[in-house]
């Protein structure tokens, strides 16, 4: 009578412990291998792209096969009016971030989701229409960052505070804007509507053509 049952032996449950905590641990190292290559900057997967992807018109596009906006690159379109390499792109980018860091955006905002919602979500900043056209972004951007208290962007009613930026770290964290609106976020965020970035053809008179064949790095 005192024998247990087989589901209740002791070194039955040890084993299974043994082999679950095992088998989660290869699965998690896996895992981790994965998402690396998910989140890296220009790696296979394409959902994070290269840095250079600033040199390029980047679009956000309703795509019927996922059901969800995507970001599409498109023809080469250099921000500030420069073509930088992989290495300039990427130092500029990486000043951009470490300014959002040591002013701490976050406090107020969300970069990809993540942060306060007591201002706008970053991650599309840089393709909203609150900015009026593609040709006077730039710009709008750089003087909204460097001085935001007298211009009420969009509807929220809220103003940004002036935080003391310079023009060089605002230029620099427009193109960290501009590379974060690259990511394939899923569709997130969701129903957005962008910019209008086409050409508009009355424009043809005044528009350079756009530079041919340079690093055109975004899909790899
Ligand atoms: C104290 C809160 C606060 C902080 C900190 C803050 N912002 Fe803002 N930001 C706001 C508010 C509020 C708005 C909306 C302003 C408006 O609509 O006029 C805004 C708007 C913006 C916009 C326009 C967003 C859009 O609608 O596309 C950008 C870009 C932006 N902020 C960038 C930044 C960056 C970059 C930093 C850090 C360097 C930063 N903000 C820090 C409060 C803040």
């Amino acid at each position: 009578m005192s024998q247990t049952a087989w589901w209740a032996s002791e070194s039955l449950w040890r084993k299974s412990a043994i082999w679950v905590t095992g088998v989660s641990f290869i699965f998690l190292i896996f895992l981790t291998f994965d998402t690396v290559d998910h989140i890296t900057a220009g790696s296979k997967s394409g959902r994070v792209k290269a840095y250079s992807v600033i040199n390029n018109r980047i679009d956000y596009v309703f795509d019927a096969k996922r059901n969800m906006q995507v970001p599409v690159i498109g023809p080469v379109e250099p921000l500030f009016g420069k073509v930088l390499t992989e290495e300039e792109a990427e130092a500029l980018v990486s000043k951009g971030k470490l300014t959002t860091q040591s002013k701490n955006c976050m406090n107020c905002h969300t970069l990809l989701g993540n942060g306060s919602y007591y201002a706008p979500d970053l991650t599309k900043s840089w393709l909203d229409q609150s900015w009026g056209s593609k040709e006077t972004r730039e710009k709008s951007m750089v003087e909204f960052l460097m001085d935001p208290t007298d211009k009420l962007h969009n509807s929220l009613g809220r103003k940004m505070p002036n935080l003391g930026i310079t023009e060089e770290e605002a230029k620099a964290t427009v193109a960290f804007l501009k590379w974060m609106s690259s990511i394939d976020t899923n569709g997130f965020p969701a129903n957005f509507k962008p910019l209008d970035q086409s050409d508009a053809p009355v424009a043809t008179v005044t528009a350079e053509p756009a530079p041919k064949a340079s690093a055109a790095p975004a899909q790899q």
